[in-house]
């Protein structure tokens, strides 16, 4: 399937402004790619695609997860904002016809990220907070240090996370403290 066709098929089922947040993840991925010399058309992909599950309702998503053998903990299963990265592996892969394993990956972890992540991952997961149609508290900074330092925009990116849920009173999901935390150890040296 080639990127407009994948476009296309997008447009018709996400809300146009998800498919707007989507053609931005695309564009400020693509950016990133060239910028550090990742897979462009890698990023071009696993940015146009990591929501492509949006549209399923939460219900239906956690008996398709369940059937693809996944196992959502118990707060992904409360949390439509936390499952849909995981279900987009398998729409990616069953309705735009990737089996690229990196791409796939990036959409399975962009919601909460994870320890170890690749470039990719990265990319994704920071494109998602800093596509041109976002707006919130601390956004110029965590953009301006997406180009000289993934790792302490990755963190950047986590601690605003943990902080709106935080103001919210949300569940805070193991994984967001998981690489947040990575990405400190990282720099300190503490982890290759
Ligand atoms: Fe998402
Ligand atoms: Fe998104």
């Amino acid at each position: 399937m080639t990127v407009t066709e994948m476009k296309n098929r997008l447009k018709g089922v996400l809300n146009p402004k998800r498919f707007k947040h989507s053609i931005g993840v695309m564009e400020e991925a693509k950016r990133l790619a060239e910028h550090y010399q990742i897979d462009v058309k890698k990023a071009v992909i696993a940015g146009l695609l990591h929501d492509c599950a949006k549209y399923v309702e939460a219900d239906e998503a956690i008996s398709m997860l369940l059937r693809y053998g996944e196992q959502p903990d118990e707060i992904q299963r409360i949390s439509f904002q936390l499952h849909h990265g995981l279900l987009g592996y398998y729409i990616a892969r069953e309705q735009y016809d990737v089996t690229d394993g990196d791409i796939l990956q990036a959409i399975y972890w962009h919601t909460t990220g994870k320890a170890g992540m690749t470039p990719l991952e990265k990319i994704i997961f920071i494109a998602d907070y800093t596509e041109p149609n976002r707006a919130f508290n601390g956004l110029d900074e965590i953009r301006k240090t997406a180009y000289f330092d993934l790792d302490l925009c990755v963190q950047l990116c986590a601690d605003s996370t943990i902080r709106h849920e935080l103001s919210k009173g949300r569940l805070l999901h193991p994984l967001t403290i998981e690489t947040r935390n990575d990405m400190i150890l990282r720099r300190l040296g503490a982890r290759a």
